[in-house]
């Protein structure tokens, strides 16, 4: 056991935070208001090498470890969520499968723009019918001798709007049920696909989340990831990489509105002295400084098992599980220690309520998580 960082891994840490409060924070507020997609910050998260931190050197990426992951996405989403999502998104849920599974020429041609982050990724597995039950995709790709023909809707794409790239689960022979699902990359300007409207979503608000509409969209066969029917194998599997960075953003929004209670409870005075003499608040800290060690351990540990190449899907389920519960419940404290003031928005503890809720939705449930586990348990 090791529980030190590297230089390296610090130094990433301390970036991201640098980044963080100089560039996300002063303007975060009203990017929340106004559901403004940050256009200039993701530019700059880009330049930074943050998009791309994941991929290897060779293909244009940060070739950094995933442990500096957890701790770039924490750091980051202290402050805001709707960023660090996007950045989740492209490295654990685009890039990923593309530098594992894809073929040299989609590598060139797909993964090094999306990880330098010039290109932005988006990975559409979720539908109107199928959002937990992943394997009961409506959305076909008829394989038509030279491409597949693909019409069907997405429903709750991260980066739907802005991404130039997408990976499209669609199912090509649904007698095979999920082992008749591919995985494509789609060009996301192709003819024949509408994007919908950003939804107007309670937390998060500055990411944008979109439905996708395809109407006979035609996708050269050379754009499939893997072998014909992965396409399921190939989601789960980016999902369990996927939870580790979801699992990450959660913890920093727990620790963000950790530190702004921490902050405020020595400031705010009641009954003659500073709150955080009062035994009330004191153990409320107490409890979720707590909470927020095991779930960093969590995240760490799964991203251990990641870089060291054993299997990480049970650890990054628990991580997810774990870090999104605590995300839920420090946010509520740190509302509550606040009073008055936690509620509205200058305190900046109330929009970390609303995007902790998301972090026990996306990329499976909470639900989804214990399902994951515990069938793990079992031999
Ligand atoms: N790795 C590889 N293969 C896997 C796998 C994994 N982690 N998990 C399952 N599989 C395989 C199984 O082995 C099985 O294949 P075989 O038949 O060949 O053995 C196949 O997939 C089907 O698995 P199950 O029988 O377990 O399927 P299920 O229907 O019982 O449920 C589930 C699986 C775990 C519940 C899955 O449906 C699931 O994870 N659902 C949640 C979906 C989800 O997380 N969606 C998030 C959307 S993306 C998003 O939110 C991104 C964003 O915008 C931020």
């Amino acid at each position: 056991m090791n529980f030190e960082f590297t230089e390296e891994q610090l130094m990433i840490r301390d970036a991201a935070r640098d980044f963080a409060q100089r560039e996300l924070l002063p303007g975060v507020i009203e990017r929340d208001e106004k559901s403004e997609y940050p256009t200039e910050q993701v530019k700059r998260l880009a330049d930074l090498g943050f998009l791309g931190m994941l991929v290897g050197l060779e293909y244009d990426g940060g070739g950094m470890d995933t442990i500096s992951y957890v701790l770039a996405m924490e750091e980051i989403s202290k402050v805001d969520s709707s960023v660090s999502v996007i950045m989740s998104v492209n490295n654990s849920l685009v890039c990923w499968g593309v530098e594992k599974y894809g073929t040299e020429e989609q590598k060139q041609k797909f993964l090094k723009p999306l990880a330098r982050g010039g290109k932005i990724g988006a990975f559409l597995l979720s539908e109107p019918e199928a959002g937990s039950d992943a394997t009961s995709q409506r959305t076909t790709a008829v394989d038509m001798g030279d491409h597949y023909l693909v019409n069907g809707t997405k429903n709750w794409i991260t980066n739907g709007k802005s991404a130039s790239i997408y990976i499209v689960m669609a199912q090509t022979h649904p007698e095979l049920k999920h082992k008749g699902i591919n995985a494509l990359l789609v060009d996301s300007k192709s003819e024949g696909i509408t994007v919908g409207s950003h939804e107007n979503k309670m937390g998060m608000r500055a990411s944008d989340t979109c439905s996708v509409m395809f109407n006979n969209v035609k996708v050269p066969k050379e754009n499939r990831l893997g072998e014909e029917g992965f396409g399921f194998k190939l989601a789960m599997q980016s999902l369990e990489g996927g939870r580790i960075g979801i699992a990450s953003q959660a913890l920093g929004i727990a620790s963000g509105a950790y530190e702004l209670a921490l902050k405020y409870a020595q400031e705010r005075k009641a009954f003659g002295k500073e709150i955080i003499h009062h035994q009330a608040i004191a153990f409320k800290l107490a409890d979720m400084a707590v909470e927020i060690e095991a779930a960093r351990f969590f995240c760490l540990k799964a991203a251990w098992l990641k870089d060291q190449g054993k299997p990480y899907g049970q650890a990054s389920a628990m991580a997810k599980l774990y870090a999104a519960e605590t995300a839920m419940k420090v946010t509520t404290e740190a509302v509550q220690i606040h009073g008055g003031y936690g509620y509205v928005k200058e305190y900046h503890v109330e929009r970390l309520m609303r995007d902790a809720k998301l972090t026990q939705i996306y990329e499976g449930t909470s639900e989804i998580q214990k399902i994951v586990i515990s069938r793990g348990l079992v031999d």
